[in-house]
């Protein structure tokens, strides 16, 4: 349906500490890119009003342009996991009138009862992590619920925290938002619902029957079914986009606004990424991601509901330490150049004769190790193995920094046995929320995103894996945390 309309245009926003956007047309060509980031002079409130302030700044920049925003047939956005947003009451009556002469931080000045919104980073809430496997009985059966173990940055022990410190705080909290539904909100200028996918990263749904849990949230913080509101799937049209930016940047009052989820699963989306595939991305921190059929979680890793079929899953690993321990390694031995990094990479034998080492410079997410840990070829001693039923006839698709490192792909593409391909974008969470924009229009006549999206530039073939590869004995492990992290410790 929608490629029959004239000139549609979609777009999307994501992120906060910067804010992308990307507007496509209906070949999925990017029309409009801008990326605007973080000013450190706004005040108290922290990201909620930074988002708030980049919103606005995006849309007024786009508007001075000539963007058109009478053409955008929907719009949807990504928003970094776990974070939360704590509306106070009354906030919804203030979201409902917003005057369109005024910026949008400025009218929401009053809406927040939490001024400190946790964010992903926050690992502060060990006691509540406690707590809450305790209360569902133990760790894996948490794990069985929500897809994963008590963690702490996820939504539920955040939440639980703020309860047990600031209990008036949370009482004066009519609305608690993620910050995908949080931005998706001030586009409805209504509570926006929470997606199953992003709703997985919170220790508070069971991923099975996408419903909350009873159980945890019990064990979290009173009333709190109440203050979360509703998940939806992925791909829901949520509804229209407010009058507020009808009338002060002229999108039209049929622009849809379809349901915001989180920067991971935003990222899958963008990156076309199908059954069988693994997407990973080295960054700041790395993650792995893949589209899992049926979810059998662990104590590592996350199992989340997939962001673009409510039918599947994904998996998702995450490493805080990505690039900087890498750039540590490049430092120590290959004095600072990636040059000699590769040059050494290069003139190792694929698996380095048996001979490994984990680096964990600080406390990891997984595993939940810290310290320099190497292995000779006679020493067995090796973590445990998981997802290792997860391991299919693969591809992996690499993005972020370091996937411009053809010999770290090498060495990926010989640990996984698979092809590497790489995506020419930077911004594949952004043009995720494009695709999934488009998606949510036609996602009722269970049409899927890759039908919809088949315009869209095709993964480039980077590396294959070295000859015999396989045949290396310590590649035969091929649990997913060795296997990444293998690829600090090659020389
Ligand atoms: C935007 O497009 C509409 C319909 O094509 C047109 O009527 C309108 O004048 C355009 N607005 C601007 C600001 O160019
Ligand atoms: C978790 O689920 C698995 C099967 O999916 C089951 O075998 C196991 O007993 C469950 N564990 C707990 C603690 O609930
Ligand atoms: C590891 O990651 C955390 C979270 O991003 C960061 O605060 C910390 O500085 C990093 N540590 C090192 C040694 O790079």
């Amino acid at each position: 349906a929608y490629s029959r309309q004239k000139r549609p245009t979609f777009l999307c926003t994501f992120d906060f500490f910067q804010l992308k956007v990307i507007a496509i047309d209906e070949q999925l060509t990017v029309i409009y890119e801008d990326n605007v980031h973080f000013d450190k002079d706004l005040p108290e409130f922290g990201y909620v009003f930074e988002l708030c302030s980049l919103i606005t700044i995006t849309l007024d920049s786009m508007k001075s342009s000539g963007f058109n925003f009478s053409h955008v047939r929907a719009f949807s956005g990504a928003g970094q996991q776990h974070g939360s947003v704590y509306w106070k009451e009354g906030a919804s009556q203030i979201l409902k009138n917003l005057s369109p002469d005024l910026p949008l931080h400025q009218l929401l000045k009053a809406c927040f009862s939490v001024s400190d919104s946790p964010v992903w980073m926050d690992s502060s809430t060990t006691t509540q992590c406690l707590s809450l496997e305790k209360a569902v009985g133990g760790a894996q059966h948490l794990a069985n619920i929500t897809g994963s173990r008590a963690c702490e940055r996820f939504t539920g022990n955040q939440i639980a925290k703020i309860y047990s410190q600031n209990p008036e705080f949370y009482m004066q909290t009519e609305r608690i938002s993620v910050v995908s539904s949080f931005a998706a909100s001030l586009f409805l200028s209504a509570y926006a619902p929470i997606d199953y996918c992003d709703g997985s990263g919170m220790n508070l749904l069971q991923i099975r029957d996408k419903i909350w849990s009873t159980a945890c949230l019990n064990a979290c913080a009173p009333g709190l079914e109440e203050k979360l509101g509703p998940v939806v799937p992925s791909s829901s049209v949520l509804g229209s986009v407010s009058p507020y930016y009808i009338q002060r940047y002229g999108f039209s009052p049929d622009c849809k606004v379809v349901a915001f989820t989180g920067d991971n699963p935003a990222s899958l989306a963008g990156m076309k990424l199908e059954e069988g595939d693994i997407a990973i991305s080295l960054g700041t921190s790395d993650t792995l991601f893949l589209w899992i059929k049926e979810p059998v979680p662990a104590l590592e890793g996350h199992i989340f509901c997939n962001p673009v079929d409510s039918r599947a899953y994904m998996a998702l690993l995450c490493f805080k330490n990505g690039s900087l321990i890498r750039e540590r390694i490049r430092d120590d031995c290959a004095s600072g150049s990636w040059d000699e990094f590769s040059k050494a990479l290069k003139c190792t034998v694929v698996g380095n004769n048996g001979n490994l080492g984990f680096y964990f410079d600080v406390i990891e997410i997984t595993p939940e190790a810290v310290g320099i840990h190497r292995f000779n070829s006679d020493n067995n001693k090796v973590v445990v193995t998981y997802l290792t039923h997860c391991m299919p006839r693969t591809r992996i698709l690499a993005t972020g920094g370091a996937s411009y490192n053809k010999e770290i792909l090498q060495v990926l593409s010989d640990v996984f046995s698979a092809p590497v391909y790489t995506i020419d974008t930077a911004n594949s969470a952004c043009l995720g929320c494009a695709y999934r924009a488009i998606h949510g229009l036609v996602a009722e006549t269970s049409v899927s995103l890759g039908d919809v999206v088949k315009l869209a530039p095709e993964p480039r073939l980077v590396v294959t894996p070295t000859a015999g590869a396989d045949q290396v004995s310590s590649f035969g492990i091929s649990s997913f945390s060795i296997s990444f992290h293998f690829i600090f410790c090659m020389f």
